[in-house]
């Protein structure tokens, strides 16, 4: 089938309470690990590419390699979507370059500002058959290079968003409820500690997300910086050479029960990486003498494929779904 747009797949997600998985994908190897195991679990899928990516890989590359997918995955539902689109010329070069979704991402502007900017990418958008995710309320982390500190951040406002939905025309809404951006969402004085002494991060603030899906009866809502940052690979970087003490993502039972609620996409970059990362980092230790890339980017690769299995079957339960 040809990339599809998120509506049909976010109506089944709404209405079947699970989530579609939306993973970050920069090169050919975390496309192929994403898709695969997609095909496998028969999921819909939604591949997002950053600004950031498009720097890094190029437009073209990237929607090559996605419609490439597209033909090795036929079962699969697969949407092309611009993750934290920044203005309307980065959007619209989208739109107008294959993709089927893109995010206008004004959170960061005065709520009128927002709404103008979101307003004029959707009237686009639509007329050329895409769909538009918006934000409202500040993640905390780093994305793009921009660092939002915890005190910066904020939580969405329910009372602002029936107005902010049907004076932008927007086909879902990203919120803030207390996820937040890469490997470092809590710092330690945030979390407690349980009984071995692990940082327990402070809960999500599922309070504010059902008054949002009470305000939006049969909205799709969305949440971003979703990754739970496994141990797993923390442990493996850790004991490899790397550092990254303290790293820390969102329990996997909260976005489970996020995706049984009105949440229908789940934003995953950071646990591709930190996959990507530990498995090449254990396979230099252990094979220091080789040279192929290709020796190590087949490990990561599968590293990718078990991990978005995973997620798929266990957070957003949307195995079987396509
Ligand atoms: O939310 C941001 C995503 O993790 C993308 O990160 O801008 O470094 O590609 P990036
Ligand atoms: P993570 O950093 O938690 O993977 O979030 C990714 C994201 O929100 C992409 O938009
Ligand atoms: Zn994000």
């Amino acid at each position: 089938m040809p990339l599809v747009t998120t509506t049909e797949m976010f109506k089944k997600a709404y209405d079947g309470g699970y989530a579609v998985g939306a993973f970050n994908v920069n090169n050919m190897e975390i496309v192929q690990g994403i898709t695969e195991a997609c095909q496998e679990q028969h999921a819909p899928v939604v591949l997002q590419v950053s600004k950031g990516a498009r720097a890094y890989a190029n437009h073209t590359y990237l929607v090559k390699m996605v419609e490439a997918a597209v033909q090795e995955c036929p079962d699969v539902p697969i949407a092309l979507h611009l993750d934290h689109g920044p203005d309307f010329e980065t959007c619209k070069s989208c739109i107008d370059g294959g993709f089927t979704s893109v995010m206008i991402d004004a959170s960061s502007k005065p709520f009128d500002e927002n709404v103008e900017i979101t307003k004029k990418v959707v009237e686009y958008a639509h007329a050329h058959g895409v769909v538009v995710e918006a934000e409202l309320g500040t993640l905390a982390g780093v994305e793009d290079d921009v660092k939002v500190s915890a005190e910066d951040s904020s939580y969405t406002r329910p009372e602002e968003v029936e107005e902010f939905v049907s004076r932008t025309g927007c086909d879902s809404l990203a919120i803030a409820i207390g996820t937040s951006h890469g490997a470092y969402k809590f710092t330690p004085e945030q979390c407690t500690r349980n009984e071995q002494g692990i940082l327990v991060p402070p809960p999500l603030r599922f309070d504010v997300l059902e008054e949002v899906s009470k305000r939006l009866p049969g909205f799709p809502i969305v949440l971003h910086g979703s990754s739970s940052v496994p141990q797993k690979f923390v442990d493996m970087i850790n004991a490899h050479g790397g550092k990254m003490p303290d790293a820390i993502g969102i329990p996997e039972e909260e976005l489970r029960q996020a995706a049984k609620l009105s949440v229908c996409k789940i934003n995953i970059d950071s646990d591709i990486r930190l996959a990507i990362t530990a498995t090449i980092r254990e396979y230099f230790d252990e094979h220091p003498d080789h040279f192929d890339p290709r020796q190590y980017l087949k490990p990561a690769r599968q590293a990718v494929k078990d991990m978005v299995a995973h997620k798929l079957i266990h957070v957003l339960g949307c195995n079987g779904k396509a």
